[in-house]
């Protein structure tokens, strides 16, 4: 074998590990959250339907920051109540909020994505009825609408008053009333705050900010865990105090970008000939994601705690 062919077998090798990683789910404190919020509503609307009685719909909103995980924890919860192709009924339809989210787009492309393309655009009453109308046919118990906050942004106050009064007749609907998943940034609270009747029927669950006092030990676990299915050892200076709090911080405290980090170092090991996962491949990853120089990498500097790492990028100093 040439070492061309050499070098693409080995890169090949690590771009199949890199996706498996990626495939993985990592189990935290808000997915336990909101699967078991789920399970509750949801045997409580089969209850219901068996016994025949009506039921009020009830929602869960999962409010976080960008890259704490909503849309992958909400997917994963999902992934076993999505209808196979071919299937009728569905119990759970997801739907990811279009731009731009006027009231009567999103309910078009929500036709759309239940299998009822319509080739006009009527108003938005006849396009919501429809929408209503095949939540029934196909007997969806739970809605999910992933980036749900935009539903009420650059919206003037009519509009968002029509967004909360559309998302209430969905879920009072009398024939079919329909749970909703709502997954979104913070500002998706002061939407449902907007009404009382509307937040009275949400649960909120909320991806917190991860913190090295407070899941130290967890994150530890995580990161030897991703290193172990890469087939590395895990340096021991990664077990320490210092090193979670670089990790948690260049994370921005997100728990999502924590795992994409822990990812991409390992995938620096990987190039770099296996062995140990060190702090240095962190300082690696975080350099190619961003571009920083050494002296404003948080694995590298020494007041890594000032650096705005959502903000980092091209090197600039802060
Ligand atoms: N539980 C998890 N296990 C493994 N990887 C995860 C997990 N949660 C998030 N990730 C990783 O973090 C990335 C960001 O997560 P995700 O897109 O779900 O965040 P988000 O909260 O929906 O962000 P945004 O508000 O920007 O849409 C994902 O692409 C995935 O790689
Ligand atoms: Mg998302």
């Amino acid at each position: 074998m040439t070492t061309q062919q050499n070098t693409d077998r080995r890169a090949n090798q690590i771009a199949t590990t890199v996706v498996e990683l990626r495939a993985f789910f990592a189990h935290h404190e808000g997915y336990a959250m909101l699967r078991e919020q789920f399970e509750i509503l949801l045997a409580e609307r089969c209850a219901a339907l068996a016994a025949g009685r009506p039921v009020e719909a009830r929602g869960i909103a999962v409010i976080g920051d960008t890259g704490s995980g909503k849309t992958t924890a909400v997917r994963h919860l999902l992934r076993n109540y999505l209808p196979e192709a071919g299937e009728d009924t569905a119990e759970v339809a997801s739907f990811q909020v279009p731009s731009p989210a006027t009231l009567k787009h999103v309910g078009y492309e929500l036709l759309n994505a239940l299998g009822y393309p319509m080739n006009r655009l009527p108003t938005s009453m006849i396009i919501w009825r429809k929408v209503r109308f095949h939540l029934r046919e196909r007997q969806v118990k739970f809605l999910h609408l992933d980036e749900a906050q935009d539903l009420a942004i650059n919206q003037s106050d009519k509009e968002k008053i029509d967004v909360v009064n559309t998302l209430k007749s969905l879920m009072q609907e009398p024939s079919w009333p329909v749970g909703l998943i709502l997954s979104g940034m913070p500002d998706l609270r002061s939407m449902l705050n907007m009404d009382p009747q509307l937040a009275r029927r949400f649960h909120p669950v909320e991806f917190q900010p991860i913190s090295a006092a407070r899941s130290g030990g967890n994150i530890m676990q995580i990161v030897q865990a991703y290193g172990a299915k890469a087939r590395l050892e895990t340096a021991s200076g990664l077990g320490e105090r210092d090193f979670v709090e670089r990790l948690v911080h260049a994370s921005a405290h997100e728990f999502g970008r924590m795992i994409e980090l822990i990812v991409n170092a390992i995938r620096e090991r990987l190039y770099a000939g296996g062995g140990t996962l060190e702090a240095v491949d962190f300082a690696a990853a975080f350099r190619r994601a961003t571009g920083v120089v050494d002296g404003v990498n948080p694995f590298l500097a020494d007041q890594f705690q000032h650096l705005d790492t959502r903000m980092l990028r091209g090197g600039m100093e802060l």
